[in-house]
């Protein structure tokens, strides 16, 4: 573990193989940040429940988001990695700040909102998550929470949860800020709305070259402007506007070039990741020993930060 005396935090939800839009909104600045903070990582298992309800699946999904990150760079003698279930303290102080949270006050949450617009008959454990992400949050103390944009809204309850939670028993949680940078705080999917797995728009992030090049002849051109803006918009992600003015300045109009060059750059970019991925699946033990290691780790410091909370709140 780094000697920085400033703490990170962030996780993901093991509900899929990770796209483009979690790589650059949060999981690669966890990796170009390890150096700076004392980092913690998780796989967000009990978070996904609400998605999987599978044991095979769960397993070989959480086992798969670990070899992602490690795939992507993140060095494990740095970073704590582990799974949120091995650290019961997230549950337990999900369940202390839920006595302290009202309906209404959850009830705004824009991910509750969004399954009920969708006419779902939304589970307990949807509604609480924003009680369960503010635990994840707060029992690591930390300072900043690389994000992206559609997260900002739990990161800002983590902030009401722990303000709350100090005015009633007394100081006790650091206030952490969000890190979104604003250049990838949303990143668009092939559609151009936001990348995301459920609306079936994305580049996956370990994607094989026919991957690559079937999600981007899929990506839906427009042909209002001289230039497809939603091409643009993922190349931008590789490339700075300097590099791309020519290349679409030259082609204006030739969509199937512009689609070409594009599958290259993202080869680029993709290729040695997905070959770092397929070394650290052939020793998956190793993977388990990272994952076992973080939570005896994870699980020295969120015992610690419950045991003051239990002292706060009159249970110890
Ligand atoms: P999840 O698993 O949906 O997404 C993981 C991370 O990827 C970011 N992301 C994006 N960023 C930019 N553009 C996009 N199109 C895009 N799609 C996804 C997400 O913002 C996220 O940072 N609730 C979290 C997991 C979680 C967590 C936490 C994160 C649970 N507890 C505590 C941080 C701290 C989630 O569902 O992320």
């Amino acid at each position: 573990m780094s000697t920085a005396t400033k703490t990170l935090l962030s996780g993901v939800k093991p509900t899929g193989r990770p796209h483009v839009g979690n790589y650059f909104g949060a999981m690669r600045q966890v990796v170009e940040l390890q150096d700076e903070y004392a980092s913690f990582v998780f796989l967000a298992d009990y978070h996904a429940l609400n998605f999987i309800q599978n044991a095979d699946q769960m397993r070989a999904q959480s086992m798969g988001v670990a070899m992602d990150y490690l795939a992507i760079g993140l060095d494990p003698a740095k970073v704590v990695l582990f799974k949120q279930s091995d650290v019961s303290a997230h549950t337990e102080l999900a369940w202390i700040f839920d006595t302290i949270t009202t309906v209404p006050y959850l009830m705004r949450s824009h991910a509750y909102k969004d399954a009920e617009a969708k006419g779902h008959e939304v589970s307990v454990g949807t509604f609480n998550y924003p009680m369960l992400m503010a635990a994840d949050i707060l029992l690591y103390n930390p300072d900043v929470v690389p994000v992206g944009a559609d997260q900002k809204q739990h990161v800002e309850y983590a902030r009401d949860t722990a303000d709350k939670f100090n005015r009633i028993f007394g100081d006790t949680f650091k206030l952490p800020e969000a890190i979104i940078r604003e250049d990838v705080a949303t990143v668009r999917g092939t559609d151009g709305r936001k990348m995301s797995k459920s609306y079936g728009n994305t580049i996956e992030l370990f994607a094989s070259r026919d991957e690559i090049a079937n999600s981007v002849m899929s990506i839906v051109t427009d042909s209002s402007g001289d230039r497809p803006k939603n091409v643009y918009a993922i190349h931008r992600l590789l490339k700075s506007e300097e590099e791309l003015e020519p290349l679409y300045g030259a082609n204006t109009g030739n969509y199937k070039a512009l689609k070409e060059v594009l599958i290259e750059d993202l080869e680029f970019l993709i290729a040695p990741l997905r070959v770092r991925r397929e070394e650290i699946a052939t020793d998956k033990a190793s993977v388990m020993n990272i994952l076992r290691a973080g939570a005896e780790k994870a699980n020295e410091r969120a015992e610690k930060k419950l045991k003051e909370v239990k002292e706060m709140i009159g249970v110890k």
